[in-house]
């Protein structure tokens, strides 16, 4: 198993190049089940859940390949996905396959809506609390589906095809929003989400769909209309920069200083991260080719944070926003307020060095704090990188197990990282 040496200490100079966004790509590639004619999609990062799904798709009978490289393309350039769906062989999606991602389970809607009918597992993913599909079955009976578990399995039918209906969440849910817009696209008749959640991704999502021949609009808002077609053709679509890899970057620069452009992000897909960053007195840029992080010197200043849904501070930059404020000079709390115990980093945070107490879905972090490097592991994707950061800072070397959770989720980390002069090296197979 690959592990990551970091030798903490250095600054970061450069340039770093942001990917495709996996939170959008996964669903834009599920999307390719709606149509019979060939989705297209450009700048898709390369990342080990984007070839899991790869293979989940072809297990339904979907063709997908990846183009080779074009004249002008960097090694950073995304990868080019075709998928065609134009004869679905199997609508089961085994546990085998879902347990290793928990977004694969989203083939239910697109499944159920071109097919009639979808049987697939319960999900697995990462390890952050519980997390259920309760509201992502309640969108699909709201627009006619019935739904059984047998086995493990979820079994949803709906013989005659989908009808629109009204979905009202009574919490935001990105995969619930995501699959009631591929189900809907597909349903007779109107579809209204309120409550929708707001994320880009969702909205990187619609704007495919509506290439593809779907009636939304309000992708973006709490409230989404849709006007379902009876079928929808192919598409080209370039998937938005990663905002979770822009926030990550972000926070490595503001953790040991320095001044790095941040290549084809976007400020508007993370302004609150970005407003956090400045309170705790890092620079944020917006330049013509993205966004510029510099701290030259300065102090990191202490922020309490909260995550929530879209447009407020991502979930998925908690445990990053926590290593950086253990260097804060004074203490800071973080709420966490999307899932349940999503605070495994903090005891491997605590082996470097950190002084984290947790109180519930608070966590109170000592600033001031010196990190020193150790042998780490972790539990899921974020919080994996959470300790990189931490590394980056630490006194001597730091070694991260378990690297495959970063793989899932951060395209040439190592690379990207080391090309801005950080002390950081991947070490392969067992050791
Ligand atoms: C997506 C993201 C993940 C991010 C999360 C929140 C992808 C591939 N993953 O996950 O990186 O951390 O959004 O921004 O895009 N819930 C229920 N019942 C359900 C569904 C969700 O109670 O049926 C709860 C969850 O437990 C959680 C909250 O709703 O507390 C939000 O979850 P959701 O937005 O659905 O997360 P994902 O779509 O799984």
């Amino acid at each position: 198993m690959d592990r990551i040496r970091i030798g903490g200490g250095r600054r970061l100079e450069g340039i770093i190049p942001i990917s495709g966004a996996k939170n959008a790509a996964l669903p834009l590639m599920i999307a390719s089940i709606l149509s019979r004619e060939t989705l297209t999609l450009h700048n898709v990062p390369r990342l080990s859940d984007v070839r899991l799904l790869m293979r989940i798709l072809g297990n339904h009978g979907v063709d997908a390949a990846i183009s080779g490289k074009r004249i002008g393309q960097s090694e950073e350039s995304g990868e080019t996905i075709t998928l065609s769906a134009r004869d679905i062989v199997d609508t089961t999606a085994p546990y085998e396959l879902v347990s290793r991602m928990r977004a694969s389970f989203w083939v239910v809607a697109p499944l159920l809506a071109r097919m009639g009918e979808a049987r697939v597992s319960l999900p697995g993913g990462c390890a952050i609390g519980t997390r259920p599909v309760d509201l992502l079955l309640m969108a699909l009976e709201k627009l006619g589906a019935q739904i059984e578990i047998d086995a493990g399995y979820v079994v949803a039918k709906a013989p005659r095809g989908l009808r629109g209906g009204e979905i009202d969440f009574p919490k935001v849910t990105v995969g619930g929003t995501h699959i009631a817009l591929m189900a809907a696209s597909l349903a007779r008749g109107t579809t209204v989400i309120k409550n929708a959640a707001r994320e880009p991704e969702v909205a990187d999502l619609a704007d495919c769909l509506i290439k593809m021949g779907a009636r939304i609009e309000g992708a973006g808002t709490s409230e989404i209309v849709i006007d379902g077609v009876s079928r929808l053709d192919g598409a080209h679509h370039h998937v938005l920069p990663d905002r979770i890899e822009t926030g990550t970057y972000a926070m490595a620069v503001a953790m040991t200083g320095g001044n790095v452009l941040l290549e084809g992000a976007r400020r508007d897909l993370l302004s609150s991260a970005f407003d956090v960053l400045e309170k705790a007195g890092v620079t944020v840029l917006e330049e013509k080719n993205g966004v510029r992080i510099i701290r030259e010197g300065t102090p990191l200043l202490p922020v309490d944070v909260t995550t929530e849904p879209f447009p407020g501070f991502p979930t998925d930059l908690q445990a990053q926003f926590m290593a950086l404020m253990t260097r804060a000079n004074g203490d800071s709390m973080v709420h966490e307020t999307i899932f349940e115990n999503r605070f495994m980093h903090v005891q491997e945070l605590a082996r470097l060095g950190a002084r984290i107490s947790l109180d519930g879905d608070k966590a109170f972090i000592k600033g001031n704090s010196r990190l020193t490097g150790a042998p780490v592991m972790a539990t899921d994707l974020r919080a994996s990188v959470s300790l990189v950061i931490a590394g980056l800072a630490a006194e001597g070397d730091t070694l991260v197990n378990r690297v495959y959770h970063l793989d899932r989720g951060f395209e040439a980390l190592e690379k990207k990282l080391g090309r801005c002069g950080a002390d950081i090296e991947r070490i392969s197979g067992e050791k």
